[in-house]
């Protein structure tokens, strides 16, 4: 990962995202990442804390933004909630699309090919009681703004955002010679981080090539503040030296299927949990 330079306007970067996520999304449903098949056998359950969460879903109305292939919106939508899932790649809904009629919950659980930027222009207003995010989605956001007036368009007065996100400060550090190393800004900055990894970030994707990818971070404040400027409140705010996948080399997974910093690491915040109310 290395600070961008601005070499590419910001319509540019976000199509090379796109293509980036249109090519993964089968190496990603077949990984042992995904777990789609465990997934499955457990009848599609929730992660037990977001249900703690979360509480009774039934008949509420959900929007996942980016959704990839509908792996967390189907758990919802067989907890009872009506959802729509919104993911700009057409690969991955359709591929959403056809894992919905496979488990049998295509009518309950619906798939749209929309990027977050033209949610308000796409969907009418006040749609949700529940806008839910899941790791790995805002740093794709080049303004947490438009991503918050997303947001704001699908909510109904009263409802919630709920999102467990990658932590910015884990955005912008790598492991190097046993150590957190700084590798990227904390604050959001037009020119992104730079990724060119080979594949993505599953086992057995290398094979799909080397792909340029451009990130953007968004500190918990400016997180906070896109809500609050326009009138949410925030009614849980976590961070966690915990993440669900491996961040880095070396942490092991602790019985609750957390990925954890061993003893010994300074320990940093991985991911956050945030929930807010739209009054
Ligand atoms: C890491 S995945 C999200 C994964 C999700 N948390 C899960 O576990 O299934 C990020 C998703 O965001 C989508 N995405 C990225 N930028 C987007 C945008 N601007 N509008 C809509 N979708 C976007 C990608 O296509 C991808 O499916």
């Amino acid at each position: 990962m290395r600070i961008g330079v601005d070499v590419l306007g910001e319509d540019e970067m976000i199509a090379a995202n796109r293509g980036y996520w249109e090519a993964v999304v089968e190496s990603h449903f077949d990984s042992d990442f995904y777990e789609v098949d465990k997934w499955l056998s457990t009848g599609l359950s929730m992660r037990e804390r977001e249900e703690d969460l979360l509480g009774d879903l039934t008949d509420k109305d959900v929007v996942h933004l980016q959704c990839h292939f509908g792996k967390d919106s189907l758990s919802i939508a067989a907890a009872g909630a009506r959802v729509i899932g919104i993911d700009y790649s057409q690969t991955a809904i359709e591929k959403a699309r056809e894992l919905a009629r496979r488990v049998g919950l295509f009518e309950r659980c619906s798939f749209e090919i929309c990027s977050v930027e033209e949610v308000a222009v796409t969907f009418v207003k006040d749609l949700a009681d529940l806008v839910y995010v899941s790791l790995g989605a805002i740093c794709w956001i080049a303004k947490i703004d438009s991503w918050a007036k997303a947001v704001d368009h699908l909510l109904r007065q009263g409802g919630v955002l709920f999102m467990h996100e990658v932590h910015p400060l884990a955005q912008m550090v790598e492991r190097v010679d046993g150590n957190w190393s700084l590798s990227g800004d904390y604050f959001e900055k037009d020119s992104p981080m730079i990724d060119e990894s080979e594949g993505s970030y599953v086992d057995g994707s290398d094979d799909l090539g080397t792909f340029k990818t451009y990130i953007w971070n968004h500190s918990i404040g400016e997180i906070v503040t896109a809500l609050t400027s326009r009138g949410f409140v925030i009614t849980h705010l976590e961070e966690h030296s915990w993440t669900s996948f491996l961040n880095a080399e070396g942490m092991t997974k602790s019985t609750n299927e957390h990925f954890v910093q061993p003893d010994g690491w300074v320990q940093l915040p991985l991911s956050f949990t945030l929930m807010a109310t739209k009054r």
